[in-house]
């Protein structure tokens, strides 16, 4: 099931963004968390190997790859900085996938190329009052002739300040609440459209998150994504994909603590021997380890059902639920073998442990996914 039972193709792919991530981000990672700047150079690199446009079909200008080679990619990403994993996730899972999944030719053909050439993709569903409540949006969209005037926040986008292409969700029937959504497709350079506040984050310092402002913007009728009405179960399915994306990067982040404590537990010695010799520690790896490997495995099943034209949305949840929970356990526990060493910016574990927090949080909070989960359980038995 695991790097075993992967096809050449993924074990390919795993070995070349291993290099890559070892090589190219680990070493600045630590960098663009401090200085909270966007890696600009890496993104353009990742475009240049094709990870940008991993899902779109080769004859729009993508590398055509399914969904097990993503979680792959993106554990060995955010192994290495879990900034530069999320400007990846929210361009391809979150962006490309719905213009993929629900996009006419033409829509495909207009963006689909452009995202996969170096317009960064971004995903505007939250609101400063709807975060968990995605149906509750007040983002309006009223149609007047061949367009509809948009008026609203968005808030909590990533990639929000670099993105070219956003997919944004309006309510164009205010009397409904899911029903009343529409999806659509927006070039953030088009009148109307400001950036508003940019957060200023505990983790994922290299990533931009901003609110996104719509002042009677005109998107023409062309550019709804989907159908009239239909944008909550665009969102729906988008997320279902994004938070196995998530799920592979909570790995990603606890694979890179493991390292991490692994390394320093063999190197610091106490009490006369390396800390390794002490079983308070050997539990800790072994835990660690052990909650490692079922997140993964968790993750890439999900993918495998994705891949495999399967309903996945609750074994999507369960991934991210099991390995964002699993990251925060590791990260807490990675800086506890680091002892003071781990307080500090001198070693990666803090960061690590502040990237791990977001995973919890972001494409559905840990409560969300039990929601999700537990209604899944519960229709099962019917
Ligand atoms: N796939 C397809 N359709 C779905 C679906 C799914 N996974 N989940 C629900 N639906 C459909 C339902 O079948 C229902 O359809 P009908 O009306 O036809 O019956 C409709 O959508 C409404 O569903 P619910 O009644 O279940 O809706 P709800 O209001 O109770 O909400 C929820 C459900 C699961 C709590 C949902 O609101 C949710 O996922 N919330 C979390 C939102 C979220 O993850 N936000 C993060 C945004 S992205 C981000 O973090 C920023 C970033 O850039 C990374």
């Amino acid at each position: 099931m695991l790097s075993s039972s992967l096809t050449q193709e993924q074990r390919l792919i795993k070995n070349l963004v291993s290099e890559f991530a070892e090589k190219e981000i680990k070493p600045v990672a630590s960098e663009i968390d401090r200085n909270c700047a966007f890696p600009a150079e890496i993104v353009g690199k990742l475009f240049d190997l094709g990870f940008m446009g991993h899902f779109v079909e080769e004859r729009y200008g993508g590398s055509g790859l399914d969904y097990l080679s993503y979680v792959v990619a993106i554990e060995e990403i955010s192994r290495a900085c879990a900034s530069t994993g999320a400007i990846v996730m929210a361009h391809n899972s979150l962006a490309c996938v719905p213009i993929i999944d629900f996009g006419t030719e033409e829509q495909k053909k207009q963006y689909l190329p452009r995202m996969c050439r170096g317009a960064v993709g971004c995903f505007a569903l939250s609101e400063p009052e709807s975060g968990s409540d995605a149906a509750g949006i007040k983002t309006g969209a009223v149609k007047k002739g061949g367009v509809y005037i948009l008026n609203g926040t968005k808030s909590w986008v990533t990639n929000g300040r670099e993105a070219e292409v956003a997919v944004v969700f309006a309510k164009t029937d205010k009397t409904k609440r899911s029903g009343g959504i529409t999806a659509f497709i927006i070039d953030l350079d088009a009148p109307g459209i400001s950036l508003g506040k940019s957060e200023s984050k505990l983790g994922i310092r290299g990533t931009s998150t901003s609110q996104i402002v719509f002042e009677n913007c005109e998107v023409p009728e062309s550019r709804v994504l989907g159908k009239e009405g239909e944008g909550f179960k665009v969102a729906m399915e988008t997320l279902d994909a994004g938070r196995i994306g998530v799920a592979a990067q909570a790995v990603g982040i606890a694979q890179a603590v493991l390292d991490s404590s692994t390394r320093y537990s063999r190197e610091r010695e106490a009490f006369g021997k390396k800390i390794s010799d002490f079983q308070a520690i050997q539990f800790i790896l072994a835990d660690m380890a052990t909650g490692i490997e079922a997140s993964r495995l968790l993750t890439y099943k999900a993918a495998l059902i994705k891949d495999r034209g399967e309903k996945y949305t609750k074994h999507s949840s369960m991934a991210k639920l099991y390995a964002s929970e699993t990251a925060m356990r590791v990260a807490t526990k990675g800086i506890q073998v680091h002892g003071g060493n781990g307080y500090t910016t001198d070693y990666p574990v803090e960061r690590h442990f502040r990237d791990a927090k977001i995973t919890e949080i972001y494409e559905g909070t840990s409560e969300i996914q039990r929601i999700v989960i537990a209604r899944q359980v519960l229709s099962e038995l019917l």
